[in-house]
């Protein structure tokens, strides 16, 4: 399959959520058709609450067929469930207490762990989830930092190079707070069938040039890491973001 990402520019960040929560029904709508079931991993950030309240509501709801997902997290925040900054928090109030998704088929990282055991652990589900479904994340959300950084991979980090066979790591020191947290690592994303960056604001437009259009240093650029042998690239842009690029 090719590297190219497809790039798609929105004039705002409301209708780039509405045409993120369209293609998201679709991809879902085909990865069921196809295999019975799909499995989402999906992240926080700014963009995705407005997505998750379109999937929640009509006309997209009814089309979605919750019961034949399971939905990880592409990264999150070693906070309680309740807190206002936990990426479980943010996806239930705005997705998961409207839907019909069976609780049992939900897998939030179990943050009441210190990191390294909720890492461990959600490496164990993540590995699990990964033999029901063939090997492959149905469609990954992932979002971007003005840094570059995607889910928890941050640049110069060292879980930006993690092993073959680590799925999840653990974060300190993270420099977008809260500072501990729970990531995928590329090699876990690198196994989507499908990702979606969703990327919105001006303060994103430099290094979202670097990332498209600049040369290949993930150590620095974590989202160029994001380049699955087997899945399908889209990059949702607002305008703001999509600023400093050169003809698309
Ligand atoms: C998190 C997110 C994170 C996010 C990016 C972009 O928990 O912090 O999962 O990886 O996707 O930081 O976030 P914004 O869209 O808010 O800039």
């Amino acid at each position: 399959m090719s590297h190219q990402p497809e790039i798609l520019v929105h004039p705002s960040l409301e209708l780039l959520q509405a045409a993120a929560a369209e293609r998201v029904v679709t991809l879902i709508e085909a990865a069921v058709a196809a295999r019975g079931r799909a499995l989402l991993a999906i992240s926080g950030g700014s963009a995705p609450p407005g997505l998750f309240r379109r999937l929640s509501a009509e006309p997209l709801r009814e089309r979605v067929p919750w019961s034949a997902l399971n939905l990880i997290w592409v990264d999150e925040r070693l906070v309680p469930f309740d807190d206002p900054e936990s990426n479980y928090r943010l996806a239930r109030w705005t997705l998961l207490d409207h839907v019909s998704i069976p609780s049992a088929q939900v897998f939030p990282v179990a943050t009441y762990y210190d990191a390294e055991q909720a890492a461990a652990r959600y490496q164990q589900q993540v590995a699990m989830l990964l033999d029901q479904h063939g090997g492959q994340i149905d469609l990954a959300l992932l979002g971007m930092g003005p840094d570059g950084h995607t889910a928890s991979l941050f640049p110069g980090f060292p879980q930006v190079a993690a092993p073959d066979d680590a799925l999840v790591v653990a974060v300190f020191d993270a420099p977008k707070p809260p500072a501990v947290r729970v990531s995928l690592t590329a090699h876990a994303l690198n196994r989507a069938r499908h990702v979606i960056f969703l990327v919105a604001g001006a303060d994103k437009a430099p290094q979202l040039r670097a990332a498209l259009q600049g040369p290949y240093e993930p150590a620095t650029i974590p989202a160029q890491l994001v380049r699955p042998p087997n899945g399908h690239v889209t990059w949702m842009l607002d305008a703001a973001a999509a600023a400093e690029l050169y003809a698309l």
